[in-house]
């Protein structure tokens, strides 16, 4: 295979088109689907509560033509290993590596009883890798897309959401919640979503021009995440069965308000208090952030972002010393309202959020040399493009 595109630059879905000749012989078609971050709401989804993340003009494109004969074949630019699967979807999602992805949406979209045939498809994507801004669910919806493009279905964007959600967590094995798949499949140009994850209604939230979005890519990798991920799953679930033995009522651990969990403290113990307590306040934040984001009062909105960062660190526990450092220097620039840990955390990116260009010459300099004097890594940072649907591209 041909060389993928460099990390950190865009990939090109003309050069995808072209590979995917190379490769399999045909001519191809290539979709696009956005990478996200969310601005807060951190580690709600799978409790219930609120989020606000939106599409990035970054993210995963998949070329891709009907196989003719019932098999699918999936290789990629710049991930390991190329598969291949007989008609009847044999193969267990283990042995597949990243194919797991792709193919568990192919399988979910037939088990719902979708027509979908044999597929080739090439795959490149241009988020920083490891970085926390969902490669995976971009993937899934990517190719959600593309098959439904490809053999004639419609699949309107939460059915899209719902399908890659599915795959992750039935066929691949993540416990993950909806967040990611919702913000690539709805993703709108300049707006962010502001999504109940209770109830999967939501609205999309313009962000307006005073507002730039950062991406500090840090470097570090994300260890442990899908370990830690699920102990934090599962430490929200035994943290809630212990307080609906004190109330009943809410089926989600965001349904609690934070006198309640205060009040449970010795049934909670330390450790599984304070994750209570940063999902109550954090539902407290986000609805705050919102309206703050609707007035156009970007300093508080920005200071939500930080006090969410805070939280997740010291309550959540998902932080590391890479990114508190980076939080809290680039929160110290003139211009920049608010920073904080993106995805899942232990790593990888801090979004942070600026008045345009107000990062820029010596404060860009000085974060990156004391960050590299601190850490001996190197620190890059992209600006992102907000919102960016997911659709099929021109080739010309
Ligand atoms: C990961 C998961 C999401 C969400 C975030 C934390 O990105 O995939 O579902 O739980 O972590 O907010």
């Amino acid at each position: 295979m041909d060389a993928p595109t460099p990390e950190h630059e865009l990939v090109d879905p003309k050069a995808l088109a072209e590979a995917f000749g190379r490769r399999f012989g045909r001519r191809a078609r290539v979709f696009f689907a956005p990478g996200r971050v969310n601005l807060i709401g951190a580690h709600l989804d799978y409790n219930g509560g609120p989020v606000l993340p939106l599409g990035v003009g970054r993210g995963t494109y998949v070329a891709v033509a009907p196989s003719g004969d019932g098999r699918c074949r999936l290789a990629s630019r710049d991930l390991p290993g190329e598969f291949e699967l007989d008609p009847s979807g044999r193969g267990e999602a283990e042995a597949l590596g990243w194919a797991a992805y792709p193919v568990g949406v192919w399988k979910e979209m037939r088990s719902r009883g979708y027509e979908v045939g044999g597929f080739d498809l090439l795959v490149e994507g241009d988020l920083p890798r490891g970085g926390g801004l969902s490669s995976s669910a971009s993937l899934e919806v990517a190719t959600g897309t593309a098959l439904a493009a490809l053999f004639g279905l419609e699949l309107d964007p939460v059915t899209l959401a719902e399908v890659g959600h599915r795959a992750e967590n039935g066929f691949v094995g993540v416990q993950c919640g909806i967040m990611d798949q919702f913000a690539s499949a709805l993703a709108l140009e300049g707006h962010a979503l502001h999504l109940d994850c209770r109830t999967r209604s939501w609205r999309h939230v313009p962000l307006g021009a005073a507002l730039e979005i950062l991406i500090l890519d840090s470097g570090k990798p994300r260890e442990l995440v899908d370990s830690e991920f699920n102990r934090r799953v599962d430490q929200c679930r035994e943290a809630l069965g212990r307080l609906r033995r004190v109330r009943p009522g809410p089926e989600h651990l965001a349904g609690f308000t934070l006198a309640e969990v205060e009040a449970a403290r010795a049934e909670l113990g330390d450790l599984l208090f304070r994750r209570a307590r940063h999902v109550v306040t954090e539902v407290a934040r986000t609805e705050l952030a919102v309206r703050a984001l609707e007035a156009g009062d970007l300093a508080l909105f920005g200071r939500l972002v930080r006090d969410s960062h805070e939280s997740s660190a010291r309550d959540y526990e998902v932080s590391c010393e890479e990114l508190d450092h980076l939080v809290a220097k680039v929160c110290e620039v003139d211009g920049v309202y608010g920073a904080r840990l993106t995805g899942a955390g232990f790593g990888g990116c801090v979004v942070a959020l600026q008045r345009p260009g107000a990062l820029g010459g010596e404060a860009r300099e000085d974060l990156a040399r004391t960050y590299r004097e601190t850490f001996g890594r190197e620190l890059r940072i992209l600006r992102l493009e907000p919102g960016k649907a997911p659709r099929e591209l021109p080739l010309r």
